[in-house]
């Protein structure tokens, strides 16, 4: 009986009616008890009747909704409003308001998740005060992530409470991993939210809040092992609108032995090609000027669905590697999928984050290092410069691989960027070890490092199998130290950029001075140099820089042109050294 409103089915259910072949099959009919229809009727007298009794027409013809109804074929009628009940579901125009927490994935699962709901109707706020509905997207990466989160937690529970007692309710929901891990404890310990989707339930989440509305507090934390969203094009939130994260993968397979990511996100999958290139394809038409291939493993991507497009093919771990799960086969591969990404606008830029060493065939390097418009820069996690905790964390490499990795890049794509994240502390390591790391942060020499202290998390191989032993204020120390050789690195290696001219994607004012522009160049690396307004320079163009000042995090210099990224290609720093060209 779905395709039939209430009020409509009533009508048909007293009375003999004859129905449009749309609605034959799917609606029954009984005959209203008349004197002469007391008997049982034979197939040919309820034929006849049919035939002669009020049409569907006759029935729509007085109904209110006539506005809506439509000639069709053979001068019958069709209702095109539909005849399902008002969608349950359906936002009335309340206004919700997010907050993200963690990594880049998480703004990426915003932009899903308000995709959705605008669908429905909702409307978003950037003002909490002013929010029906307040949505914290969630990390559970460390503790001090989701502290943070718990904390703000508390204070918007005293909002609730100020605004249920002005008749103003106002619900609050956990998106996200932390969603995904502490359910138990949020929902029904502490009591503070209405509504909780872990990674893979965003597409419920109007169904959650209808039931939060009434007064339930409403969970989805099933995990799902195809769920990429493909169908929901994000809607993106940028301030600038010139630089997008693209998703294309969700999960990951890897089980490094530290870390809560496969089982808050659950298990690797990639989302098909067709999606990610129409997606970027409708960025580039809105002057999006760059974008980032996101997931937790992107060069393991496998689109599945174009097994027949390349076949299967021998595995290429690269040199030295190994990993817990079997590689797949077949598929589409990532040199598949940045080649393709890469020839939709040559005058976007093209990066990806976060790749595992473990995946870097020649063939990605190569690519990467032919194309004008892929980065020139690659992020690759090292974690420990120890191949004894290296094996502790199942990384799958040992030190020497990895060495061996970055020599290969550094061979195939001279100049490159590269980053990195480590770990300090980690279950077991010894002062020896630490001073392993200290000594591959000098060896491969990073432009950017992101520096953690371990942090156990329920869950994870370290949990069960390894002590937590190292004490809290020797990781500490350790992260300090760390920090202050990969500062002096970067500076070393950001002060031979003094001189050279550098291709800036201009991303708008600077936060410390609106006399000064910021933009990044090619490694990523934040550039800064004064508006001196005798050429109008807008967030989204591509200038020429000649760098002056350069610190371990960010560049100073002067504009020398405007550019385009075909024209130049986005060739590595040193590239451009001693070229002058008249600004326009
Ligand atoms: N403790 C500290 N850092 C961690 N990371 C992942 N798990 C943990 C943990 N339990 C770091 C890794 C990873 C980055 C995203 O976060 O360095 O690459
Ligand atoms: Fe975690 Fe390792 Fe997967 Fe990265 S690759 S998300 S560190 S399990």
């Amino acid at each position: 009986m779905k395709n039939i409103r209430p009020s409509m089915y009533k009508l048909h259910k007293q009375w003999l009616v004859k129905v449009t072949p749309k609605h034959r099959h799917s609606c029954s009919v009984s005959v209203p008890p008349t004197e002469d229809n007391k008997r049982p009727i034979s197939s040919t007298e309820f034929k006849n009747k049919l035939a002669t009794g009020p049409t569907f027409q006759d029935f729509i013809k007085n109904a209110p909704f006539k506005e809506n109804a439509t000639e069709v074929h053979e001068g019958r009628f069709e209702d095109t409003q539909s005849y399902l009940p008002d969608d349950p579901y359906i936002g009335n125009s309340r206004k919700v308001y997010f907050e993200t927490y963690g990594c880049q994935m998480n703004v990426n699962d915003t932009e899903i998740a308000w995709s959705i709901l605008q669908k429905k109707g909702y409307l978003r706020t950037s003002e909490p005060s002013q929010a029906d509905v307040i949505l914290l997207v969630t990390c559970s990466i460390r503790e001090k992530a989701e502290q943070t989160i718990w904390n703000r937690l508390k204070h918007l529970t005293a909002l609730k409470m100020r605004r249920s007692k002005v008749n103003a309710p106002l619900k609050i929901g956990i998106l996200g991993c932390m969603a995904e891990r502490l359910k138990t404890e949020l929902l029904e310990r502490e009591k503070l939210v209405d509504v909780l989707a872990g990674p893979d339930a965003y597409r419920d989440l109007p169904r959650l809040l209808a039931l939060a509305d009434g007064g339930q507090r409403a969970s989805n934390v099933l995990l799902s092992l195809e769920e990429t969203y493909a169908d929901v094009m994000p809607v993106h939130h940028t301030p600038q609108g010139h630089s997008a994260y693209v998703s294309i993968m969700r999960g990951c397979d890897n089980m490094c032995s530290y870390c809560i990511v496969p089982f808050t996100r659950g298990r690797e999958r990639s989302r098909p090609a067709s999606s990610i290139l129409e997606e970027i394809r409708i960025l580039s038409d809105q002057g999006v000027k760059e974008v980032t291939l996101l997931g937790q493993n992107v060069n393991s991507y496998r689109d599945m669905s174009e097994e027949q497009f390349c076949g299967p093919e021998p595995v290429h771990l690269s040199r030295g590697f190994s990993t817990v799960y079997r590689a797949r086969r077949g598929g589409l591969r990532f040199a598949d999928l940045l080649d393709r990404v890469s020839q939709i606008n040559p005058d976007m830029r093209v990066r990806f984050t976060s790749p595992h060493p473990k995946d870097f065939p020649d063939e990605v390097l190569q690519l990467i290092q032919e194309r004008g418009n892929i980065c020139k820069q690659i992020h690759l996690p090292a974690q420990s410069g120890s191949s004894r905790v290296l094996q502790a964390m199942r990384r799958g490499y040992t030190r020497e691989a990895y060495l061996d990795l970055v020599a290969n890049i550094r061979k195939i794509i001279p100049g490159v960027s590269l980053s990195s994240d480590f770990i300090t502390g980690f279950c077991g390591e010894t002062e020896e070890d630490h001073q392993q790391t200290l000594s591959l942060l000098r060896e491969v020499r990073y432009n950017v490092g992101f520096l953690f202290a371990y942090s156990m998390r329920k869950k994870t191989h370290a949990f069960h199998r390894l002590q937590d032993d190292v004490p809290a204020e020797v990781k500490q120390r350790r992260l300090e130290e760390l920090t202050t050789v990969f500062r002096g690195e970067a500076a070393k290696l950001n002060a031979s950029l003094i001189g050279s001219t550098q291709l800036i994607l201009v991303e708008g004012v600077s936060k410390r001075s609106a006399q000064e522009l910021c933009g990044r160049n090619d490694g990523n690396l934040k550039v800064i140099f004064p508006d001196t307004h005798t050429v109008p320079i807008r967030p989204g163009d591509y200038v020429l820089v000649k760098i002056t000042w350069a610190s371990s995090q960010s560049l100073r210099g002067h504009v020398l042109s405007h550019t385009s990224l075909s024209s130049v290609g986005n060739t590595p720093s040193q590239a451009y050294q001693g070229e002058q060209l008249a600004v326009r």
